[in-house]
């Protein structure tokens, strides 16, 4: 990858420990710096006065926590836990666990490469804060600002009987792929890999267990889970079943364990349940406000896991299928999607249209619930939500078809740049990619392919083409993947944006949050940001210097292991007159490292270069000046309105 250009090196203003932050508005320092100090004194301390106070009178959901068993907390005995399955859920959530507790983990796995990975330095998953906190409770290195070294306390083994014998409470963390093969084939989830963990859980426990789910699974799987511990136990030992689903989000799985929306706690409602479910809430309130801990009944809880994925895989089909309509008509998905999301009934979440989700939880969520809905007998049900993943799939041909068409309907032998593999930024993931999709069409169309990604690993993205792809000739001669865009853009005919990387974009540095007096007119000075996410208010612009200055701030706490929580872009104190609009990002986020450099992209380009955008992250506008022709998702083609293509 070529290094950042000096005019974009925000990075060499992250280590800038001299780095003092006069020159930024009093305040943003209020906003940002305050809280980051406020937080690392108060690590330092252990837990404030401020927290506790928190906790005890956090505004919570009076209907579910009253009828909860958590106001009067008891003080759990239990001091160990352990996580089966080092994967992307388990292994995050039990250095959490171990970060944020005294709790001695143990995240197991039968994979020995896996194990050996976690107890590297090279961690097998990228995810945005996981390699300090990794370091910090497994290696016992400084988790803190004040320098202090603290016992370690999360270790990765692959000795699974041994861990799960000496723990009190045990997650369940193993994958549940959809079936392959036999009844619910290609729908319903394997459970193959929780009943083994189950079974060895019973066999090695020499006392009584809380054990609890954190794979997704269907609902009533902890039914069956329990029966097996119960038919296998040995004399005496009694096991508690719990259902704690996860919902962590890949990119930002720490920042979702640190300071989650809600925790789900589902037990039986039997005084032994309610107990187990107590001494869970126990470990969690050690980090999690009591008011966003939230206790339901285990079939709930299940059910719950798997609704939250469908609804939001539906927003997005819903904006996806949106989409189609706007390219016909010269409507904008962004704008329309603005506009629906103003209400807040529902909401601006998950409406920004792309080429289709992915990542390797939806489709296997929805395609459960449609296998749950049918053995139930409700096929309707089953097609609602079935369409939910065939609108994905009429998504990635149709944008498929889109490249074709405006390519003078051939790409034999044209070179075609496809930026981004992963299914989002900020992972390395390509589970369920659209890319996988896209790639496999166009050398099926005997396109020459060229892909670059920052975080996906080659070898991987081989692996997944080749499984998807069943012509490898074409898959050998015709595919390229590249160490950066602009290797992958030389000599290009059309580029293709797959994943909304930041480097990708050309978009002008985003605005932060400002606080207006009257909110008539910031609502009637609303303008629209071309191609962003959102709408920003007119006059909320910042200078670029400022965006610099905090986030060069920020960048020399975190090196000093300042841990920064997520910044609040709120300007004033809470509760103040006056109105704010919340644009979704953070200051960290703000500079990015480097952003690659269209002109010279442009340079390197066949004529006529087309570059279709199939995330909206692009400023179109500027690209057009470059001499572009830009198709975007959800946006009238140009070029049918300019060229006739
Ligand atoms: C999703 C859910 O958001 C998590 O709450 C859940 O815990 C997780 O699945 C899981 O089951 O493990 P994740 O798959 O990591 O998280 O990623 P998302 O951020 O939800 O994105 C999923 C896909 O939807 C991506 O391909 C993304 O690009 C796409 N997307 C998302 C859109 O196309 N438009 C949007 O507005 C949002």
């Amino acid at each position: 990858m070529e290094g950042p250009s000096s005019e974009n090196d925000a990075s060499a203003l992250l280590i800038d420990f001299s780095f003092t932050p006069p020159q930024t508005p009093q305040r943003k320092i209020q906003q940002y710096v305050e809280p980051a100090i406020k937080e690392a004194t108060k690590r330092q301390n252990g837990l404030g006065v401020e927290h506790e106070l928190q906790c005890c009178m956090g505004a919570p959901d009076e209907e579910f926590c009253t009828s909860t068993n958590i106001n009067t907390p008891t003080l759990t005995p239990f001091k160990r836990i352990c996580i089966v399955g080092a994967g992307y859920v388990g292994a995050p959530t039990g250095a959490v666990i171990a970060y944020e507790t005294d709790f001695d983990v143990t995240v197991v796995d039968y994979n020995a490469q896996r194990i050996a990975a976690w107890n590297s330095a090279d961690l097998p998953i990228y995810e945005s804060g996981l390699d300090h906190i990794v370091n910090s409770t497994r290696d016992g290195i400084s988790k803190h600002a004040d320098g202090v070294t603290t016992r370690s306390n999360l270790v990765f083994t692959t000795d699974v009987e041994g861990s799960i014998d000496a723990a009190d409470i045990i997650f369940i963390a193993v994958n549940t792929p959809t079936k392959t093969q036999g009844q619910g084939k290609g729908y319903a989830a394997d459970l193959r890999f929780v009943e083994e963990v189950t079974r060895t859980i019973a066999k090695v426990a020499k006392a009584d267990k809380i054990v609890v789910e954190k794979s997704t699974v269907p609902v009533k799987t902890a039914e069956s889970v329990r029966l097996i511990l119960m038919a296998n136990a040995q004399p005496g030992v009694r096991f508690e079943v719990l259902s704690n689903p996860e919902y962590l989000a890949e990119g930002q799985a720490v920042a979702d364990m640190l300071d989650p929306d809600r925790i789900i706690i589902g037990s039986l409602p039997t005084p032994e349940g309610l107990k187990a479910a107590d001494a869970l809430v126990e470990v969690y309130s050690q980090w999690v406000k009591r008011s966003k801990i939230i206790t339901i009944n285990l079939w709930s809880s299940e059910l719950a896991r798997l609704a939250a994925n469908a609804m939001l895989a539906q927003r997005i089909s819903n904006v996806n299928a949106l989409s189609a309509i706007c390219e016909k008509t010269g409507a904008s998905v962004d704008e329309v999607a603005y506009a629906c999301g103003l209400d807040h009934r529902i909401g601006n979440g998950m409406l920004k249209a792309g080429p289709g989700f992915g990542g390797s939880c939806f489709r296997k969520d929805i395609l459960s619930l449609v296998y749950l809905s049918e053995t139930l007998g409700l096929p309707e049900v089953a097609n609602y939500w079935r369409g939910v993943v065939d609108i994905n799939e009429y998504q990635k041909d149709r944008f498929t078809k889109r490249v074709i068409s405006c390519r003078f309907n051939t790409l034999t032998n044209k070179k075609i740049a496809v930026l981004g593999f992963t299914f989002k930024k900020n992972t390395a993931d390509i589970r369920e990619s659209p890319a996988i999709t896209m790639v496999t069409n166009f050398l099926s169309e005997g396109a020459q392919v060229a892909v670059y990604d920052p975080r996906a690993r080659k070898q991987q993205i081989l692996v997944d083409l080749h499984q998807a792809c069943d012509d490898t000739v074409a898959l050998e001669n015709n595919l390229m993947i590249c160490g950066n865009a602009y290797h992958a853009c030389d000599g290009a005919d059309a580029v293709i944006v797959l994943t909304e990387w930041d480097e990708f974009s050309n978009v002008d540095l985003p605005t932060l949050e400002v606080q207006t007096a009257d909110p008539v007119a910031l609502k009637r000075s609303t303008v629209l940001d071309p191609n962003a996410n959102n709408f920003v208010p007119e006059g909320t612009r910042h200078k670029e210097e400022e965006l610099c200055a905090v986030s060069a701030f920020l960048g020399a706490l975190e090196a000093r292991n300042v841990k920064v929580e997520s910044p609040r872009i709120t300007s004033d104190d809470e509760g103040s007159e006056g109105s704010s609009v919340r644009v979704p990002i953070t200051p960290a986020q703000t500079v990015p490292q480097w952003r690659i450099d269209w002109v010279r992209i442009a340079r390197g380009m066949r004529k006529p270069m087309f570059v279709f955008d199939g995330r909206n992250i692009l400023d179109h506008g500027k690209l057009q000046r470059l001499g572009f022709r830009v198709e975007a998702i959800g946006k009238a083609s140009l070029a049918e309105a300019n060229v006739g293509c």
